[in-house]
């Protein structure tokens, strides 16, 4: 792009949608209804809602004419063969199963081969993949290098696997560990990509021990472009070369179209083992819909079908990469410690390190999600505390990061969006000494995050 510093949208914008202007008092009031859970708030009372990249992206013009070319044929639509076609261009496994969404995908595969006894490494899981691991009794470790642990560590691949600490596992119990998984990009970890040769290396211990590989694929376009721009001797390889690689070395994968879809909704699991091919679609059955929907229509088939051919697009990429560095790389000069370098759909303030006067049990990142919603009606997301300190035995304790998650919907913001926002984390970090911690009003029994409610401490 000729060096020029203001980063072009590579799109015009075709519709647009309000955004409602609310004051500071009017969100005080809205926080407060809402229990301190974003969660919670009204979306209208929002005004920049980086909460989650999933399924929040505008969709192009061509998905949604492609949308009207949508045919809800109970059985074998030509939608369904338009999205298997796509998604077997760059991930050709023999089994493709859609489902409504990533974690319909992880219930199913989970449910056919987790259970009491066995255990399920990955980078880092995100909480639903977690949560679907632990349902069915067995257990989740996370194995990501050490450097992917400290938010202030550059390194150019954070999301790499721990192999000696996989090769550990399977050298010990290999029997019990029915797939190892790797989350590309790894979301809780940070957005931080795995080097092609790191998955190589995956690769390797899973042979010796006779384990399959699994890819959490939802950001996939987005690793791969990482390995274009990092890995040695991979910048002249296009990123459809590179995603097709990382397929080949996995023997299957579960994906929420939603992140790198680029859809509103849809995702689905694949393998290339026929045995377990069928157990899952009975379960697909049963709880999604028939083998061609899962449980999508099929405009959603069709919607998924065009955004997976505009991901790979390297001038999207270039763009989409570059806009999340903008964000990071402003924080970071102002001095607000955020995870380096910056991730590829996200930018985490380590709220542990900003707010260091509220222990990790009075949830600083929390207490960083709400001021900024306060401050500027901006909408991010607590990975902490709240989300991966209770366990299933009942006991809390601190995760490992509190981090505060300012997720970027794809083709959404401009770049005065985001200079908006930095505005106000500057101001929120200017007055942090004065920020409290919360403690927890109520809370369900698993994935507490989503519908507990605080209260703010003085
Ligand atoms: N795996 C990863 C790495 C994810 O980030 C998500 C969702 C899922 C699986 C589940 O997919 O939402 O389609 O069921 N992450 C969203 C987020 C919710 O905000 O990061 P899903």
């Amino acid at each position: 792009m000729d060096g020029w510093r203001t980063i072009i949208e590579p799109f015009r914008i075709h519709a647009v949608e309000p955004i409602r202007l609310t004051t500071r008092v009017e969100r005080a009031r809205a926080v407060e209804a809402a229990g301190y859970n974003l969660f919670n708030v009204h979306a209208e009372d929002v005004l920049i809602d980086l909460l989650t990249d999933s399924g929040t992206g505008a969709m192009s013009r061509d998905q949604w004419a492609a949308i009207q070319h949508g045919d809800e044929s109970y059985a074998g639509s030509p939608s369904w063969y338009a999205f298997l076609e796509s998604v077997q261009a760059l991930f050709p496994f023999k089994h493709v199963i859609p489902t409504h969404q990533g974690r319909a995908a992880e219930k199913i595969l989970f449910s056919v081969i987790g259970g009491p006894g066995k255990v399920i490494p990955n980078n880092t899981h995100f909480d639903t993949t977690r949560a679907n691991v632990e349902a069915t009794g067995a257990e989740a470790v996370d194995f990501v290098i050490a450097e992917g642990r400290e938010p202030a560590t550059v390194h150019p691949f954070k999301g790499n696997m721990d192999i000696d600490a996989l090769d550990r596992l399977l050298a010990e119990r290999a029997a019990d560990v029915p797939v190892v998984f790797v989350t590309i990009t790894n979301n809780s970890g940070g957005g931080q990509p795995v080097s092609l040769r790191n998955l190589r290396a995956v690769r390797a211990v899973c042979d010796r021990y006779g384990v399959p590989l699994f890819l959490d694929g939802c950001r996939f376009a987005e690793n791969a472009w990482f390995i274009h721009e990092r890995e040695e001797g991979q910048s002249g390889r296009s990123v459809i070369d590179i995603v097709r690689d990382f397929a080949a070395l996995a023997d299957g994968m579960t994906m929420s179209a939603k992140k790198d879809g680029l859809a509103n909704i849809g995702g689905w699991l694949a393998m290339n083992d026929d045995a377990l091919a069928e157990k899952c679609r009975t379960l697909l059955i049963l709880t999604e819909g028939f083998v061609t929907y899962g449980g999508l229509a099929g405009r959603d088939l069709e919607a998924i079908a065009q955004g997976l051919r505009e991901v790979v697009d390297e001038d999207y990429l270039r763009y989409r990469i570059r806009s999340t560095a903008y964000l990071g790389d402003a924080l970071d000069a102002a001095g607000i410690p955020i995870v380096l370098p910056v991730g590829g759909h996200a930018v985490y303030i380590d709220a542990r390190a900003m707010l260091a006067h509220i222990p990790p049990l009075e949830y600083p990142g929390q207490a960083l999600a709400v001021a900024l919603y306060v401050e500027g009606g901006i909408r991010g997301c607590e990975i902490g505390t709240v989300m991966f300190g209770r366990h299933p035995d009942g006991s809390e304790t601190p995760a490992a990061m509190d981090l505060v998650r300012l997720a970027i919907p794809r083709r959404t913001y401009t770049q005065s969006h985001v200079d908006y926002v930095i505005e106000v984390v500057r101001a929120v970090g200017a007055r942090a000494a004065d920020l409290r911690g919360y403690r927890i009003a109520s809370e369900p029994a698993a994935l507490r995050h989503f519908t507990a409610r605080f209260i703010p401490l003085v």
